[in-house]
């Protein structure tokens, strides 16, 4: 029995999971680590947080499995994406927190660039949205700020990463400065028709080459790693999301998936051709087998289970995520309130970053069990917007949507999401699937799999949501939705 040990480094834990080859789980551990808010709009990690955290769980993980070293074929890494490492060749030494994905400082920036008319040439190379989402503008302020950075990078002292390319490094001992299609591809500077880092973007946001990682397809023998005892092969790696599409069996254009975690990621496999959204989504590359690139059309919500947290710390109406839906299940819906939860700005299709959240439709009746269900209904209006967006977009009809992440444990929302989207909603067997992806890009690499067929065999669904509502009702919800959107915009 071969086995495969993935690491799955997310915004607020770090896991690691280790699966046989049937793609079943044979132990894992997670920790937790250090959120820093050093101003209102910034968030920041330490990458050595990040690194010593996901070290813990791989040795934590190993040990509650009890099997020799050897028999892991290899290992994959899947990341929060974006999220900007700078760090010094010689030493090791990051010069700067992690600017985490979520992090807004560089909103005025970006706001400049827009006036200055740069956005349609940054989307038609990247597919993305100038957004300070994206990793370039993040590394350009790190370049900018910290004292001799700049000097220091165009020298090629310097290295940059997403947080793959950190954890590459620490488990190659500083031998490997790499990254995959996937993870690139989120950083602005990468064009994804040309499959290269492009030279206009990099002038754009003034990065020097010399710190940029070498890119290689998702699954890929990068190097090895010896800090487990016997070398272990480091043969897959994959933003998180393009994972967990990958490890959802969505191989084939038009297949989507749902992630519901602390955001919502929705991502349509669109093949060999790179679609373009009208309808303010992004493409991006999806997992790389071989040398054919893939892409994918993603939607992405800022606040998805985020919600419930808040619902739990900020508003202090439950006590631990998981009550959330006993709560909500005491109304039979939300008595006309909409909860439109844009904490941290609008994300796709609306992308307003200055936007605040919003509770609306209050009356003297509603309780706080009406608010809850507002606020698990929102993850699934705004997943519905995703949804609708794709489908003006018109690449293929979606003709069901796979769920996963922490909140795809909930019936309730998932029946409602059925209930908006007029079609099946499916949760499979192992809702892993981020750390699962990362697995099967490994196994594919070393041969454990021969090709992706070989993993979609193994996909499961556990249950499926259908549709219960008329489709007038639906429109009804989203028309009131739309609404509350149009009073936060
Ligand atoms: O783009 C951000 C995304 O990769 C973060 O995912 O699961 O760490 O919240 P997660």
């Amino acid at each position: 029995m071969a086995y495969l040990l993935a690491l799955d480094q997310g915004t607020s834990s770090s896991r690691s999971i280790l699966f046989d080859d049937k793609g079943n789980i044979v132990a894992s551990a997670q920790q937790e680590f250090r959120q820093i808010f050093p101003q209102p709009g910034w968030v920041e990690h330490d990458p050595v947080d990040i690194w010593q955290s996901q070290l813990a769980t791989c040795r934590q993980a190993l040990s509650k499995a009890n099997i020799p070293v050897k028999q892991i074929a290899a290992l994959g890494i899947t990341n929060q994406r974006e999220t900007t490492v700078v760090w010094e060749k010689a030493s090791g030494k990051p010069i700067f927190n992690a600017i985490v994905w979520q992090d807004r400082r560089t909103e005025a920036y970006c706001d400049e660039l827009r006036a200055q008319g740069y956005a349609g040439m940054i989307q038609k190379k990247t597919g993305l949205i100038l957004d300070p989402y994206f990793s370039a503008t993040k590394l350009k302020w790190i370049l900018d700020t910290v004292p001799n950075a700049r000097a220091q990078a165009e020298r090629g002292e310097l290295a940059f990463g997403t947080v793959d390319s950190w954890l590459s490094w620490q488990l190659s001992e500083g031998k490997l400065h790499v990254t995959d299609v996937s993870n690139a591809s989120r950083t602005m500077l990468w064009n994804i028709h040309q499959g290269c880092w492009d030279q206009e973007l990099l002038d754009c946001f003034n990065i020097p080459r010399a710190v940029l990682p070498e890119v290689h397809p998702s699954s890929h023998r990068y190097g090895e790693t010896t800090l487990f005892g016997s070398p272990i092969a480091i043969a897959g790696i994959a933003g998180d999301q393009q994972s967990a599409l990958f490890g959802q069996a969505c191989f084939k254009p038009g297949m989507a998936k749902n992630t519901y975690g602390t955001g919502c990621f929705m991502l349509m496999h669109t093949g060999s051709d790179c679609a373009v959204s009208t309808n303010g989504l992004i493409s991006t590359s999806a997992c790389q087998v071989g040398s054919q690139p893939q892409y994918a059309m993603e939607g992405s919500v800022f606040i998805g289970g985020a919600v419930v947290q808040w619902l739990r710390d900020g508003l202090k109406a439950i006590q631990h995520s998981t009550d959330v839906e006993e709560l909500a299940a005491t109304v039979p819906d939300s008595g006309g309130v909409v909860f439109v939860p844009s904490f941290t700005g609008l994300g796709a299709p609306y992308w307003v970053p200055s936007a605040k959240g919003a509770i609306l439709g209050l009356s003297r009746g509603t309780t706080v069990a009406h608010i809850a269900r507002a606020a698990l209904e929102s993850i699934a209006f705004q997943s519905t917007d995703l949804l609708l967006a794709m489908t003006r977009d018109a690449v293929s009809a979606i003709s069901e949507l796979r769920v996963d992440g922490g909140a795809a444990a909930n019936n309730l929302l998932l029946q409602f999401q059925a209930n908006l989207l007029g079609i099946p909603v499916i949760r499979p067997k192992v809702t892993e699937t981020t750390a699962l992806g990362a697995a099967y890009l490994a196994g594919i690499a070393v041969g454990v799999f021969q090709n992706t067929e070989e993993c979609a065999a193994q996909w499961q669904m556990e249950r499926t949501f259908l549709p219960t509502m008329s489709r007038d009702q639906a429109g009804a919800l989203m028309q009131q939705w739309e609404q509350a959107i149009g009073r936060v915009r």
